[in-house]
């Protein structure tokens, strides 16, 4: 009681000091302190006491206020990951690893966690989503916004809302009708904003039926703050606000990035010629300063958490190996009979026999092929396994200070002697970043050629935005950048280079002008597509490995690209000469035959898993699958390893003995592996979204829009609620993924509000298992379209072997209630429900029934 107290007494010191420094403010004060004053940060006032306050992104590490690897960050498993767990408490104690972060880099709000689904198995930046249900994301959700706020750190959920593809994301309006964006895209922020009271949200670049979001006034107005209650500041996605009156009137507080924005100046000349009432003025500014009372940055306030109530420290290393193994998703263990003559003779043809841990199923956990026998020979293949893929692209990029690989990791772990590597197949078949081998820096020049600054550069990318810029240079005296340096080949033959970005170029290499002329923004295209767009070939050189060659870059950022950001962003891109895949596949395969167990790192590259773009397939890049196809073939022992942040065809899933999904893992990836294949750890992960066979099975895969409109025709069926009216079974069930040990579910008891499990360790050793809860309703002729199941409540349990043990999983009364645009309320169908307690979709182990009785809410 005594914390509760003092908790709403310093919430009343909050507003007051809230109160105070409104009145102490002009209207050019205010308008100013709604517009970004650089790419990430609010103006400070000294005048009341109010600090500038910061943002950075988000979502699996804090990159802070400088794009750029001298300032690294933790980077924790990707969002698909930690939805992967099915754990609220890790993903909080992630967001106190956060908050940490943040508070070290001056981080006063994370941009952060992003809770759109997974309509499609073709959104591009679905890595950075955590599932295609809504219920796991705004557990999920909850439990990250609840870690960074309990750390003093703010959030912004989002992107608010229906920003569920990347296609056109500036302009697309997704027509969604009343009940698919209640019950489905609003369903997660309105979890969250109840459960966890965020301190802000991130209005999208899209329209929602035919307002832009940063203009919504009924879903920002009306819906968001009227019904759910919300009490913090939305912000726009960066450049999303378009109009001063429009996004003011439409609930946007504040307009980032800056300087130039539609609020500032602007919004202060259109109260004076009367365009607007000065009244909203005061009601976003008054949501700011409670953003910065409660982070600490309003200094006559007390902050949200004081100094003595901060969370522990967090180790970041362990947390993210903690947070990768318990998201590893197993998806496939199977066993073949004389694996270890027939992996030396190269029989391939040998009976295969799967491993089965359904309960009354003959278990024989022990003869599956994960966990690896100890002392085994491991050959390694697959060039993400020497470079991981450890996070996706995009504004969720952060540096860390170190990425343990996969063979970093396994090394580590196996006896000395125990491992080969070979590369088998190499995805990246396109120019990427200049890395390996160089040793650049950055000359800044002025007009007259003065040189202003240098500075070392870890790689070939430069992104200097607003003030993030090397001392002693600003945006007005700096004429040119050069990136200049060696490079020194790691194989002979043909190196190709190239230039990324926007503006004037001249590129040399060895002496040899590669490259000289101008690259314009195509007009119509994201205009942040400087950072994603693909590179341009701009030359090929012979090289000799182990001979340094002179390298030269030189750039200008074009006048009239009509970018609104004042900023300096391209990059020196290279590529290696690519050895023949045929050759490298037979190298791989070699090896395989000589091992008692093959392990195939594939994965997807940034080319096809990226903020700013969706994909056109689901195939694995490159050479891989021929890979996978041909090592299997020679081992029967054969682990995949899948390192992607969203689903992908694995076509040979049969072929091999095991599949252990990985996502993008985060920094300690190789070391989490390593646990997770030797059976130190249990791989913990379920999936959080289906995975199909084929991209032609997946029932939405439409994200371009026609006519500027993209019509969510699919109504409330997406992901598994879709796959099960279509009939079509995927590769894998939504909920998917074994472990290391075998589990019985004894008995299932419900109410409508609870359900109560009892399971039981059947196994030979500990394990954990997520308990899952779906409703099934009894058809009924007149009831409205509902979903065949839908997870309604999940738990996990631990248990020792043989060990019983017993979970209640509450059920809330939103499970039974569908939304009702007539009656404008949630509307409880009645009827008989089927309660399936199971493993997966795929494999219910126990059901009782429920009668749920008539009933209206609000
Ligand atoms: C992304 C946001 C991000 C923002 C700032 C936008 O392009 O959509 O998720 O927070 O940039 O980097």
């Amino acid at each position: 009681m005594a914390a509760a107290s003092s908790t709403s007494n310093s919430e009343a010191l909050r507003r007051t000091a809230v109160d105070t420094a409104l009145a102490a403010l002009g209207l050019d004060d205010k308008a100013r302190l709604l517009a970004g004053q650089d790419l990430w940060s609010l103006p400070a006032l000294p005048a009341i006491g109010l600090r500038s306050l910061v943002m950075s992104d988000g979502p699996i590490g804090v990159r802070g206020v400088r794009w750029t690897a001298a300032d690294p960050s933790v980077a924790l498993p990707s969002p698909t990951a930690l939805a992967a767990t099915w754990d609220p408490a890790l993903a909080r104690r992630a967001g106190h690893l956060l908050a940490q972060e943040a508070r070290r880099k001056g981080i006063h709000v994370l941009l952060a966690p992003t809770v759109n689904l997974h309509r499609t198995p073709l959104g591009g930046r679905h890595f950075e989503a955590y599932s295609e249900d809504p219920y796991l994301t705004g557990e999920i959700g909850t439990g990250y916004v609840q870690g960074v706020q309990d750390g003093g750190v703010g959030t912004t959920v989002k992107h608010f809302v229906a920003n569920d593809a990347e296609t056109d994301r500036f302009t697309v309006n997704n027509v969604v009708a009343p009940r698919p964006l209640r019950e489905l895209y609003l369903a997660p922020f309105e979890r969250i904003v109840r459960n966890a009271h965020p301190w802000g949200i991130m209005a999208a670049y899209n329209q929602v039926n035919g307002s832009t979001m940063t203009e919504h006034r009924y879903l920002q107005n009306a819906v968001l703050r009227g019904e759910w209650g919300f009490d913090g500041f939305i912000v726009s996605d960066w450049l999303a606000a378009r109009s001063t009156v429009g996004a003011l009137t439409g609930g946007l507080d504040v307009a980032m990035p800056g300087p130039r924005t539609v609020y500032g100046e602007e919004l202060a000349a259109a109260v004076r010629a009367g365009e607007v009432d000065e009244k909203l003025v005061d009601l976003a500014v008054r949501n700011v300063l409670l953003l910065a009372a409660r982070t600490g940055a309003l200094e006559s306030a007390p902050p949200a958490v004081a100094p003595a109530d901060l969370p522990a420290p967090v180790d970041g290393d362990a947390l993210a190996r903690e947070i990768a193994r318990r998201s590893f998703v197993l998806v496939r263990n199977e066993a073949r009979k004389g694996v270890r003559d027939g992996a030396r003779d190269g029989a391939s043809s040998e009976a295969r026999e799967e491993v089965r841990d359904g309960a009354g199923d003959e278990v024989r956990a022990g003869a599956a092929v994960l966990p690896l026998a100890p002392g085994t020979t491991v050959a390694l293949s697959g060039a993400l396994a020497r470079d991981a893929r450890v996070l996706g692209g995009g504004s969720a990029l952060v540096f860390p200070d170190h990425v343990v690989s996969p063979l970093d990791g396994l090394t580590a772990a196996l006896p000395e002697g125990a491992l080969t590597y070979s590369v088998g197949a190499d995805p990246s078949d396109e120019l990427a970043t200049a890395d390996a081998g160089f040793d650049l820096t950055a000359v800044c020049r002025d007009a007259e050629g003065a040189v202003l600054a240098t500075v070392p550069l870890p790689g070939g990318q430069i992104q200097w935005i607003g003030a993030d810029l090397p001392e002693g240079v600003t945006h007005d005296t700096l004429d040119t950048v050069e990136i200049t340096g060696t490079f020194t080949p790691r194989e002979s033959g043909e190196h190709t280079f190239g230039t990324r970005g926007t503006g004037s170029f001249a590129l040399t290499v060895d002496d040899h002008p590669l490259y000289e002329g101008t690259q314009d923004r195509a007009p119509g295209t994201d205009p942040l597509g400087a950072f994603f767009n693909e590179p341009v070939e701009r030359g090929r050189l012979a090289l000799t490995e182990g001979t340094p060659v002179r390298v030269s870059l030189s750039h200008r950022p074009g006048p009239g690209t009509g970018h609104p950001l004042k900023g300096v962003a391209f990059s020196l891109v290279h590529l290696a000469p690519r050895r023949d895949p045929d050759e490298l596949i037979a190298e791989a395969v070699a090896a395989a035959r000589e091992a008692e167990t093959a392990i195939v790192v594939v994965g997807t590259t940034e080319r096809v898993e990226s903020e700013g773009f969706d994909r056109t397939d689901l195939r694995l890049p490159g050479h891989q699958d021929a890979l996978v196809h041909a090592v299997a073939a020679a081992n029967p022992r054969t682990v995949v390893v899948v390192n992607s942040g969203s689903p992908v065809e694995l076509p040979w899933r049969d072929e091999v003995a095991a599949i252990l999904l990985t996502w993008f893992p985060g920094q300690e990836a190789g070391h989490a592996l390593a646990d997770v294949l030797t059976g130190a750890e249990e791989p913990g992960g379920r999936l959080p979204t289906t995975w199909p066979a084929v991209l032609a099975d997946a029932p939405v895969t439409a994200t371009t829009p026609t006519g500027g409109e993209l019509p969510y025709t699919e109504g409330v069926l997406i992901g598994y609620r879709a796959w099960e009216k279509a009939g079509t079974v995927p590769a894998y069930a939504f909920g998917h993924g074994l472990g290391y040990t075998t589990w019985a579910y004894d008995t299932v008891t419900a109410t409508p509000d609870t359900v109560t499990v009892r399971v039981r360790n059947t196994g030979p050793r500990p394990g954990g298992d997520t308990v899952q809860i779906y409703l099934a309703p009894e058809p009924a002729p007149d009831a409205p379209e509902r979903p065949a199941r839908w997870l309604a409540g999940f738990a996990r349990v631990t248990a020792a072997p043989g060990e019983t043990v017993e979970v209640t999983v509450p059920v809330e009364p939103r499970a039974y209630q569908i939304w009702d645009e007539e009656a404008y309320g949630w509307t409880t169908v009645p009827g008989t429900y089927t309660v399936q307690a199971a493993r997966s979709l795929a494999d219910v182990r126990a059901t009782t029934t429920v009668e749920v009785t008539d009933g209206q809410s609000k």
